[in-house]
């Protein structure tokens, strides 16, 4: 069998909506992996079509989807020609649950079929898709859709996506797909499924769907061997991801130590062992810090096919951080380094999270006070058995009676965020609350200093293009291996 070649650069998955379709389509067209967020994705949709979907994609995309009566009721429930009134928040719909509502599941479909196909649309180039194994609810829902689109590789990170490689199997032949569920209290093996049944979103067609590649991100060797030896179906690729990347980190292993400014330290420990890692014989591609050529050369010469790179692509014209906030950064930057904090306690599931220091965000102590907590899109929320033996969902920044009521700890309500709302207001979709609007979180990763290679001297903006050649300018290709930097292939545009 001929080994499939692989770009060498992934733009990586970036949520809520900052690795949107037209950046991941921009990425995609110069012969590299774009890739979308699916995290949040129906949300996302949703919001869109309630600020009246200016450039009219949503519709375009929800117009070409397999599913036009469900579309068209989307459409009828949630499409404001005119935008929002200025006093208008947008539509809450019950949070996901082990049986969620119909809206819900319909638009996590939609959502994820919508975001691949404008990426996809006009040309041969791959697109993938991201999601965090930790907001599992969605997942399925959100991976049909995408492959409905015809999504090529599916990448997932932030917890142990077992499961994930059987359902893909199982989807493209429109069989019921589930995965297992996380529930405090009670042990891996009899926490419920998460179901998705195709069958509900019935397109008439009895064709498979095209069995996307599946790259698990992931921060160590065990969890390689574990998703290689262990999951139903097939891996086609890692993704490593060091704890210099934007978002999420995972935990770093052994006794918890920070430095003087609070932040986990990381040591020997928590580094992959590239060698051991090349010997599984799996193409794989390294993250965080990587983002320029000389860190694309340096992977290579440790057996990798490639980088994935965040940072870079965050702030590039295509990508959906809202603009206000990449003028803000990228000023920020010319004026000197802009302080990124490896924060042990913003994030609900209890991973670091990256967050840029940035004025009138959340990661401002004072800006932070202010809010008041709301769980109202509960995407990180736990699960957890209640008295009666029920499962049931809470998440330790919301309200912190709830949380106490639902048998939280007090103490692990200190410092969370409500990411959920934070990042949809860094992708400027800012839910409208009754205490005002809610303000952005921005990630990134500590590389973000190496955006202002990429800042032009006018001080105007950079393309995803501009970021990719950056990457490629001076690498020098290995001589063999599984490495196309630029496949002329994808580089073909048809519209
Ligand atoms: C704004 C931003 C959001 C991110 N969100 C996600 C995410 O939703 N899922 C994920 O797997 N990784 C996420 N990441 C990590 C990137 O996919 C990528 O692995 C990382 O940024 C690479 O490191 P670099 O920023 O040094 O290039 C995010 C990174 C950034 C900068």
């Amino acid at each position: 069998m001929t080994k499939r070649i692989w770009p060498a650069i992934i733009q990586g998955g970036m949520g809520v909506a900052v690795s949107n379709w037209s950046l991941a389509r921009a990425v995609s067209l110069v012969g590299q992996l774009g890739v979308v967020s699916g995290t949040s994705i129906d949300t996302v949709l949703m919001r869109r079509l309630q600020d009246g979907d200016p450039t009219g994609q949503m519709r375009r995309a929800l117009a070409a989807c397999p599913w036009p009566t469900l579309a068209e009721q989307v459409l009828k429930r949630f499409y404001l020609p005119h935008g929002r009134q200025p006093s208008q928040s947008y539509a809450r719909l019950p949070l996901w649950t082990l049986d969620p509502n119909r809206w819900r599941t319909t638009l996590a479909v939609l959502g994820g079929f919508a975001e691949v196909w404008l990426a996809k649309a006009g040309h041969a180039g791959v697109v993938g898709i991201n999601l965090l194994s930790k907001v599992a609810l969605p997942n399925l829902a959100v991976i049909y859709g995408a492959m409905q689109a015809g999504v090529d590789v599916v990448l997932m990170g932030a917890g142990i996506p077992r499961d994930i490689p059987e359902a893909l199997d199982r989807l493209s032949r429109h069989e019921p797909a589930m995965i297992r569920s996380e529930v405090v209290g009670m042990p891996a093996g009899e926490a419920p499924w998460i179901r998705f049944n195709p069958q509900e979103y019935d397109t008439g067609s009895t064709v498979a769907l095209k069995r996307p590649a599946f790259f698990p991100i992931i921060a160590a060797n065990s969890l390689a061997t574990l998703m290689a030896k262990k999951s139903k179906g097939s891996i086609e690729g890692f993704v490593v991801e060091g704890p210099t990347a934007g978002g999420h980190n995972a935990p770093p292993r052994g006794i918890k130590q920070y430095d003087e400014l609070g932040q986990p330290v990381y040591t020997a420990r928590d580094m992959v062992d590239l060698d051991a890692l090349a010997r599984m014989g799996y193409p794989f591609w390294l993250a965080g810090g990587y983002g320029s050529a000389s860190g694309l050369e340096s992977a290579w010469a440790k057996g990798a096919t490639g980088i994935q790179v965040g940072s870079l692509f965050a702030y590039c014209r295509e990508s959906g951080l809202d603009s206000g906030l990449k003028r803000q950064v990228m000023q920020s930057l010319r004026e000197g380094p802009v302080f990124v904090r490896t924060d042990p306690l913003a994030s609900p599931t209890g991973f670091p999270f990256k967050v840029v220091e940035v004025e009138h965000t959340l990661s401002e102590p004072e800006t932070y006070r202010q809010r008041q907590r709301i769980c109202d899109l509960g995407y990180l929320r736990e699960g957890f058995l209640d008295d009666r033996g029920r499962v049931r969902f809470r998440c330790a920044a919301e309200p912190i009676r709830d949380y106490v009521r639902k048998g939280g700890q007090l103490a692990d309500t200190y410092g969370r965020k409500c990411l959920c709302n934070g990042l949809l207001s860094a992708a400027g979709l800012a839910q409208l609350q009754a205490s005002g609007t809610e303000p952005a979180i921005v990630t990134s990763g500590d590389s973000l200093q190496e955006v202002r290679a990429l800042i032009p001297a006018d001080g105007t903006d950079y393309s995803a293009r501009d970021v990719v050649e950056y990457l490629l300018r001076s690498a020098v290709a290995p001589q063999s291996g599984p490495v196309d930097p630029m496949p002329e292939s994808s580089r073909r545009c048809e519209a």
